[in-house]
């Protein structure tokens, strides 16, 4: 899988060397739920969660360069996987970042790079993304990446609380 570079980030493959800190971030209640996944819990399930969810071409572990502690997860799924409706030449991207390290404005450098990616090296011709609603802080992530609003609105019940809260649909098409 290709290794990703922005200014202070890496997204690489995830290794099961990686269970302890993906435990420490993903345990935390106030991460998962809100991208509709329960908290981890415990470090066996962060392994497993490595092995069976994440080793795919298409999903990364986000480290900062400088010290290579890992602070999320960035990836796409492809129309057969995707929550969406969406093209065959289309993708839905999905993320997280660890709440140690929130605000500062990694999760937006990191989507900017998976979407240059998908658009210019994969050659997606649109990406999708989705957030709950009581997430506003996901959206905004995804409109500082160029992401618009479809006004389609959407409710995921296979997702964890998902029958409790609606999710936004969000849209950026390729431009040259
Ligand atoms: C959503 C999430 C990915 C954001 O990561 P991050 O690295 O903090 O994002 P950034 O720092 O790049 O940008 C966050 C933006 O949201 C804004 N924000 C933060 N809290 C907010 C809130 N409660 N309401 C509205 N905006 C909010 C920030 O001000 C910032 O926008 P700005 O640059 O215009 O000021 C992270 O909080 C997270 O992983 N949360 C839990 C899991 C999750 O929500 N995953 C996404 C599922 S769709």
């Amino acid at each position: 899988m290709k290794t990703i570079e922005t200014p202070r980030l890496r997204l690489r493959q995830w290794t099961e060397q990686d269970a302890e800190e993906l435990f420490a971030l993903a345990s935390d209640p106030d991460v998962g739920p809100r991208a509709g996944w329960p908290p981890h819990q415990s470090v066996e399930e962060s392994r497993e969660v490595i092995r069976t969810v994440f080793a795919n071409d298409h999903t990364w572990a986000i480290v900062l360069k400088e010290t290579e502690e890992l602070i999320g997860c960035m990836g796409y799924y492809t129309h057969e996987e995707s929550n969406i409706s969406i093209g065959e030449m289309d993708a839905e991207l999905g993320y997280w970042i660890g709440k140690p390290y929130w605000n500062r404005g990694l999760c937006t450098e990191a989507l900017r790079a998976m979407v240059d990616h998908c658009f210019n090296t994969v050659g997606y011709e649109t990406l999708w993304s989705d957030y709950f609603v009581d997430n506003p802080a996901s959206g905004r992530v995804m409109e500082k990446c160029g992401f618009r609003d479809t006004g389609e609105v959407n409710w995921l019940s296979h997702l964890y609380h998902g029958d409790e809260r609606p999710v936004k649909v969000m849209r950026l098409d390729y431009a040259l």
